[in-house]
């Protein structure tokens, strides 16, 4: 089964857009494996929008030889060499949404020219659509085509959330859907996107995952859809929200000279096992004051819950007080049961807590814990 867990790697779009070629996807490849984000679970390698001819040779899908002058194989193949695996894009309408051929009525052998290259990803675009078109049964003939091609390949749909996929791309055959527009490196970006999904996410569940879009962490305003780009602690913050939201956490930046920062915040290992845990539950809210502060809590395996504290206000500088009570886990005072609690982000133990936590948030700051049931819930009182 394919997106057991949700899908974790690396895309090209957000800091390079049109600008790839075979040597940059290679030497990002060996970035991801020589910095250690490969041993932190991401494995795929994606190529976006931009790597084909303007036009099919004979019905087919060309990699631009001037960028990709070894053909997509010669690709696919070193990054299988590393242990890791590989992605392609494509799209649902007439045209990618640069203007590249894209494979509404070609599904089938386009899905068979991928499973040939070697894909195991495919991100499945939805820019050119035509009206008259049909997107539920478009995804759905892309996961039949997939589905045909004698290979495993990820299904990614992207068709920014319209018709709300989280009620129907599961069922159209989609490993991951795409539920917003697409993501651009400014704080108000990744917060309105998480404030969209904050309880849209029930459906996450093993072999299909809401995709809130690629992380932005560490641009800083460079690159494709670099603006004025974040701070490193909205970074932290962006990323404890996907990761804790259960989107695929799929990387942006440039992993080739990341700051140590923002690449201790990727490789956060508490925050990861979040997103990983072998049970896959969705999160849920567990309150929110307006779209400035917001509480969810994720059922972890193994007699655990995590909890996560969201600051996302903008307008002012002081310290959001932010509680949570054990009742609304479920955990009610009389059964006699405490969490003992983990900072996921620094690790730190933070001790044992009865019937409630309470901490105070800066804005743009979070608090993610891991907490795990103890006590004697046959107490008698
Ligand atoms: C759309 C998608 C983006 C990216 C571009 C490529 O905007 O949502 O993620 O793939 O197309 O053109």
């Amino acid at each position: 089964m394919l997106a057991v867990k949700a899908p974790m790697g690396w895309n090209s779009w957000n800091t390079f857009g049109g600008n790839i070629n075979e040597q940059l996807i290679m030497e990002m490849a060996d970035a991801i494996v020589e910095k250690g984000y490969r041993a932190a679970g991401y494995e795929y390698v994606i190529i976006d929008d931009c790597w084909s001819l303007k036009e099919r040779v004979d019905g087919r899908l060309v990699p631009d030889p001037a960028l990709f002058p070894h053909g997509m194989k010669y690709v696919s193949d070193y990054i299988h060499s590393k242990g890791l695996k590989f992605g392609m894009y494509s799209c649902a309408g007439f045209m990618t949404c640069a203007g590249y051929p894209s494979s509404y009525g070609h599904e089938f052998e386009d899905a068979k020219q991928f499973a040939e290259w070697g894909v195991d990803y495919l991100k499945y675009d939805f820019c050119n659509f035509p009206s008259s078109g049909d997107a539920k049964n478009a995804y759905l003939t892309m996961a039949m085509a997939l589905r045909n091609s004698g290979r495993d390949i990820l299904f990614a749909a992207c068709n920014w959330g319209v018709e709300n996929p989280s009620g129907w791309m599961r069922s159209r055959g989609a490993h991951s859907y795409r539920s917003t527009g697409d993501i651009f490196d400014v704080p108000k970006s990744y917060k309105d996107i998480f404030r969209s999904q904050a309880e849209n996410i029930e459906n996450n569940a093993p072999g299909c995952y809401n995709d809130m879009d690629m992380l932005i962490v560490g641009m800083h305003g460079k690159g494709n859809v670099g603006l004025n780009g974040c701070s490193d602690t909205q970074y932290l913050q962006h990323f404890a929200m996907w990761a804790f939201m259960g989107s695929p956490l799929i990387i942006g930046s440039d992993l080739r000279n990341l700051d140590d920062e923002n690449e201790r915040t990727l490789l956060c290992k508490g925050l990861i096992s979040i997103n990983q845990d072998e049970e896959c539950r969705p999160a849920f809210m567990v309150g929110h004051n307006g779209d400035k502060t917001y509480t969810m809590a994720k059922i972890m395996s193994g007699n655990r819950i995590a909890l996560g504290f969201f600051n996302l206000d903008s307008a002012n500088d002081w310290e959001n007080n932010m509680s949570i009570s054990f009742d609304d886990l479920g955990i009610h005072s009389e059964s006699g049961i405490a969490l003992k609690l983990t900072d996921a982000i620094t690790g730190e133990a933070l001790g044992i807590y009865k019937d409630g936590y309470r901490c105070n948030i800066k804005v743009d700051e979070c608090k993610v814990l891991i907490g795990e049931l103890i006590g004697d819930e046959r107490r008698v009182l």
